[in-house]
């Protein structure tokens, strides 16, 4: 590996850090039991797994966020419109297909979050079932 390489993966991973201690977050963020992803569309156990592995820390549990702070989306879809529903199920399948999530610094701290190409095609297999079967429950609107 390039020296210039390894610096750049080594200050992204101390930024990372610093913004852990800079930003500490709430250790149990509310969670409504109805209205998580799991209730709303039914989630097979490989994606469920990709999820718990690779994307919950984020998506769910707040654990790390962005300078923006992430939509944890795994906790709150069934507050969502069918719309919005529809539009995230798609750029979930995209956003995994084209390895661009997780980020590239969290895939570094946690090499086990990374998708091989089975989890890819389990993703994308079960976005296109849960936009084309009907919502379990109402959002609540
Ligand atoms: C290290 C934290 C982290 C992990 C892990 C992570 N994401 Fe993200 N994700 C983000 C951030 C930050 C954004 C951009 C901010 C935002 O809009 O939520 C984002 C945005 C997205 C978006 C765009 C829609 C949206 O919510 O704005 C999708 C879809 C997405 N992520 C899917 C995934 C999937 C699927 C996984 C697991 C395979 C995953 N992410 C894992 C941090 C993460």
């Amino acid at each position: 590996m390039k020296p210039r390489i390894l610096w750049t993966l080594l200050i992204v991973a101390g930024l990372l850090m610093v913004i852990q201690l800079v930003r500490p977050l709430k250790q149990n963020p509310s969670i409504n039991p109805r209205i998580e992803l799991s209730a709303v569309h039914p989630v097979n156990p490989e994606v469920s797994g990709v999820l718990q592995r690779s994307c919950n820390d984020c998506h769910a549990s707040g654990v790390y966020r962005g300078p923006d702070g992430v939509r944890r989306w795994c906790r709150e879809w069934g507050s969502y419109t069918p719309d919005r529903s529809q539009k995230l199920l798609r750029e979930i399948c995209t956003e995994v297909k084209e390895g661009e999530m997780p980020g590239a610094a969290y895939k570094l701290m946690h090499p086990s979050a990374k998708l091989s190409p089975a989890d890819v095609q389990s993703v994308c297999r079960w976005t296109q079932t849960a936009s084309s079967s009907p919502v379990t429950i109402g959002g609540e609107e």
